[in-house]
């Protein structure tokens, strides 16, 4: 990245951060309704839903570590990665405390879901800092257009709790999609070819970082309904992104096909 495009991308830091602390910042302690729990409001299948999330953020401190190597040298995306682990963190809090107050777990169940998870190591599924910025535009805008369906579910349910959480973490998800989608759109200007051929790569491996950590992750997805359909994946997550960034169909399926990759979109 050039020094122009590296003060670009601290400009759309400092964007994302103020709106961050004006308007998003949110308190496990103060903003979810913990005294309207009521497990009666809620099902054993949500409570695995919450769980395989609760264990995917749980890998925040692999998914802040590599991260930050990654964009070290790159100041405004660098500080990102700082808040983002800071959001990112109290993700993974705010469904741990709802499993545990709930009693749908137990103390011990948990700190056992924490163990399996710590091990493992999650590893960058991609090289570069410009297809990491496209993956992370993928999970992030995948994750979100999840938690709002689980919000829907809840909210029928009459889980206020849980619709509060989900409320606040998916809210933090589309704010970190909104910010790759910058980063890329940054990129698009720099080298528009070379940036759709990332995203055309990114696309065709793309899964979610759970996936192959987390022990039965597919399986349990499906089973407790906390994942989306390849369907929904598409038309939810990557036709907004490529509308926002205004890359045609034919564009990413030339930019794939020049990988010789089949998309299968
Ligand atoms: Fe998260
Ligand atoms: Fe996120």
């Amino acid at each position: 990245m050039t020094e122009a495009l590296n003060r670009s991308a601290y400009r759309i830091y400092l964007d994302f951060l103020e709106t961050a602390e004006k308007k998003r910042r949110w308190s496990i302690f103060d903003d979810i309704p913990w005294d309207s729990l009521d497990a009666a409001k809620s099902t054993e299948a949500s409570a695995q839903c919450v769980e395989i999330y609760c264990a995917e953020e749980l890998y925040v401190p692999d998914y802040s570590a590599k991260g930050l190597e990654l964009v070290r040298s790159r100041f405004g995306v660098a500080w990102f990665q700082t808040c983002w682990a800071f959001e990112e963190s109290k993700h993974g809090l705010a469904f741990r405390e709802y499993l545990t107050r709930s009693a749908f777990r137990s103390e011990a169940e948990v700190e056992a879901l924490e163990t399996s998870v710590f091990e493992k190591y999650w590893k960058l599924p991609f090289e570069t800092s410009r297809q990491m910025a496209c993956y992370g535009a993928l999970q992030e805008g995948t994750t979100y257009v999840a938690y709002k369906l689980q919000k829907g579910k809840a909210r029928c349910a009459g889980d206020r709790v849980l619709e509060a959480i989900f409320h606040l973490v998916g809210r933090d998800e589309a704010a970190h999609a909104g910010f790759y989608r910058a980063i890329i759109e940054l990129e698009l200007s720099q080298d528009r070819e070379a940036t759709i051929a990332d995203l055309g790569y990114v696309l065709s491996r793309f899964k979610m970082p759970g996936d192959g950590l987390i022990a039965n992750y597919q399986q349990r997805l499906r089973a407790s309904g906390a994942g989306i359909s390849p369907r929904a994946f598409v038309e939810h997550v990557v036709w907004p992104l490529l509308i926002t960034l205004q890359i045609g169909r034919q564009e990413l399926k030339h930019a794939l096909k020049s990988r010789a990759l089949d998309a299968q979109i």
